[in-house]
């Protein structure tokens, strides 16, 4: 039976999620404690990611699989999150969510501990808390699957995918303060109808980020999704990849590493943090965590 991608990678974001994330506790507990996960696993409610720290304690090596890199531009650091295990819990209601969240820290408790709980939501037909349309392009089908999805030359791991985690958090006084036009500027498409503007800066987020602008193309799969918390949000940008190729070449674009003009959604919103995961493959409906030796 061949490998499948954990279905919820592919499919359109949930109304409801939730984001956890762990680090190990007690290391000799790790492959029990992965074997029940896999247990509560669909890959579609339930999507799972494996991060570097995690296959350099069980001593395997995930080709592709690394720690998010340290990003440094002018004023601005990124913080590296060094998770163990990252799971993506998506639904449409939020009892469900947490029950199921409880279920899987409890499963993973021997060896793992809970580092983040983050509830994120679909903000009306998909947008950003900007009030921006998010996704518009993100490939479909074939394009999804050749961008986000590891091919058959890579036998041992295909059908798994490698993921990239950012949580952006928003300066929302800020963004109001900025004229319409502005506004529209920082992002390179008109909020009221998503129309792309020609005229827009080169620091616009879409001019910075056009997939097929850069060489080779850099195409990702996008599954953000907004969070809040009391008064404050912004957005949990998720992106699966192949390989982590195409967003180290869309962040080198946006922090001015490519020609020094840095991406207008930083006088907005800022990441807080960021990891990186490797989403094992699905074998006969279980998660296949034969790569990881288990
Ligand atoms: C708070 C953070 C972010 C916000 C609010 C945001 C918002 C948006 C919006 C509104 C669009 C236009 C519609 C669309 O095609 O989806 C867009 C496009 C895009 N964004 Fe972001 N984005 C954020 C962070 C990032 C990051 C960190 C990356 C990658 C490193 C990224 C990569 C892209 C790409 C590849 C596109 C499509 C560009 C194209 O091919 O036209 N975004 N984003």
């Amino acid at each position: 039976m061949t490998t499948t991608p954990q279905p919820g990678i592919l499919l359109p974001v949930p109304k409801q999620a939730r984001y956890l994330s762990f680090s190990i506790a007690n290391a000799a507990r790790i492959a029990d404690s992965l074997r029940e996960l896999g247990k509560l696993t669909d890959g579609e409610q339930t999507v799972v990611g494996i991060g570097q720290s995690l296959t350099a304690a069980l001593n395997v090596d995930i080709p592709g699989l690394k720690p998010f890199p340290p990003i440094t531009a002018p004023g601005l650091t990124i913080d590296n999150a060094p998770d163990a295990v990252w799971i993506w819990l998506r639904g449409d209601d939020r009892g469900d969510i947490l029950h199921r969240s409880r279920r899987i820290t409890r499963a993973l408790a021997p060896a793992f501990a809970l580092d983040d709980c983050r509830d994120a939501f679909k903000h009306r037909e998909g947008r950003d808390l900007s009030g921006f349309e998010d996704g518009t392009e993100n490939p479909v089908g074939e394009e999804a699957l050749s961008a986000a999805i590891v091919g058959t030359d890579r036998p041992g791991i295909a059908g798994s995918s490698f993921v990239a985690i950012q949580r952006w958090r928003h300066n929302f006084e800020h963004f109001e303060a900025l004229s319409e036009r502005a506004q529209d500027h920082a992002i390179g498409r008109r909020q009221s109808d998503n129309v792309e503007l020609e005229e827009a800066p080169e620091s616009a987020h879409v001019k910075r980020t056009a997939q097929e602008s850069f060489d080779p193309e850099a195409f990702v799969l996008r599954r953000s999704m907004p969070w809040s918390e009391c008064n404050d949000g912004g957005l949990m940008f998720v992106a699966f990849g192949k390989s982590f190729d195409a967003f180290e070449a869309q962040l080198k674009r946006m922090t001015g590493g490519e020609d020094g003009v840095v991406d207008a959604l930083f006088g907005f919103t800022q990441p807080v943090s960021g990891a990186y995961f490797w989403c094992p493959a699905m074998k006969n409906g279980k998660l296949d965590l034969s790569p990881l030796g288990l």
